[in-house]
């Protein structure tokens, strides 16, 4: 059979088109090479998101993104990581294997520590036990299912080895228990610059979301910041930020005709956005349709994560029983 490649989907905003190329094609890529266990992370937002009515409604958003956008839950295992108990008690066995220096280390925890030491502050001022433990609950989701890969870009790679070390340990103390995974990370880390010219992120709220009425995506892609050149004038397709995302979406031929016209001169931004609006109109529409059939149909979305809870609990739970009778917990289940 297959490996097992398992990634999260932490919902904590609406998904952008940078979360598109970045994340959401390369995995539903991956589909034909490994068996896919897709997951929303909702108990990860949990250590960010506090307003009840949007952790409800980012996860159907994301359910529904995922979906429309093509994944199939009849190939993917596709669930809710709050359907899954099993991932709970697993984090706590972990984190008693987990040394706590090693959580110090961990990047979220030491970006806020750092942080609140520089303006002053208590350095675990704000931070709350969820972030503290983000990294052992994050091995429990992917110990749990015996994950071969874990697909994730750069900036969750140090998670990952945490989650193998973890592994390492209960193996070194309990005997071969846990598969020790290994991140697949995205070396060609598709990044495309927000409406601001920073890299695409919901923390700097510049995004340009894949789903939205057309009067939001248009005043978006309008708002793409262009430096103040003359059309007539010959430009630098590499310096423009409309050009890098445009380049995504276009054809080859059409990035071709379109580089060579920055190139010569006598293109006009809003000539340019003008037509990535258009691209991103037609590579989104059918999806489009689908995600606004879906996001409100919230029994469909439940049947759909539910099913794949059931899946996905049948590989967990031997995995979860062997671990606990590895480390002296019988368990008569
Ligand atoms: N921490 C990941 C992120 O912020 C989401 C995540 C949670 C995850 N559990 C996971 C990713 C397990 C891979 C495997 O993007």
């Amino acid at each position: 059979m297959n490996k097992i490649a398992l990634t999260g989907i932490k919902p904590t905003g609406t998904p952008h088109i940078g979360n598109y190329l970045g994340m959401i094609k390369p995995a539903l890529g991956l589909v034909e090479t490994y068996r896919a266990f897709y997951f929303i992370a909702d108990y990860h937002a949990l250590t960010t998101v506090k307003d009840r009515n949007r952790l409800n409604q980012l996860v159907y958003e994301i359910a529904a993104t995922w979906l429309a956008l093509g994944l199939d839950p009849d190939r993917v295992v596709f669930y809710r990581q709050s359907d899954i108990p099993e991932i709970f008690e697993l984090a706590w066995i972990l984190s008693c294997f987990t040394p706590k220096g090693l959580l110090n280390r961990a990047h979220a925890y030491k970006a806020v520590t750092d942080a609140n030491k520089q303006a002053g502050k208590n350095p675990d001022s704000d931070v709350n036990g969820g972030l503290y433990n983000y990294p052992v609950l994050m091995a429990a989701d992917i110990l749990l299912f015996g994950s071969h890969v874990v697909p994730v870009g750069l900036d969750q790679k140090q998670h990952v080895e945490i989650a193998r070390d973890i592994a390492a340990a209960i193996n070194h103390n309990n005997g071969r228990t846990l598969l020790e995974p290994e991140p697949l990370i995205r070396e060609d880390v598709m990044t495309i610059p927000g409406v601001d010219g920073r890299k695409m992120s919901k923390n700097y709220d510049n995004t340009i979301p894949i789903f939205a009425d057309p009067g939001v995506i248009k005043k978006r892609v309008m708002r793409i910041v262009t430096d103040s050149r003359r059309p007539e004038d010959p430009n630098d397709p590499e310096r423009c930020n409309v050009f890098a995302i445009y380049r995504h979406f276009a054809s080859k031929s059409d990035v071709e005709r379109t580089r060579e016209k920055y190139i010569k001169g006598g293109l006009a931004y809003s000539e340019i956005k003008k037509e990535l609006l258009e691209i991103l109109q037609k590579t989104f529409c059918q999806a489009n349709k689908k995600y606004n059939t879906l996001v409100s149909d919230y029994d469909r979305i439940d049947r759909i994560l539910n099913r794949g809870a059931e899946k996905a609990r049948s590989f967990g739970i031997p995995v979860l029983q062997k671990v606990r009778r590895n480390i002296g917990i019988q368990h008569t289940r």
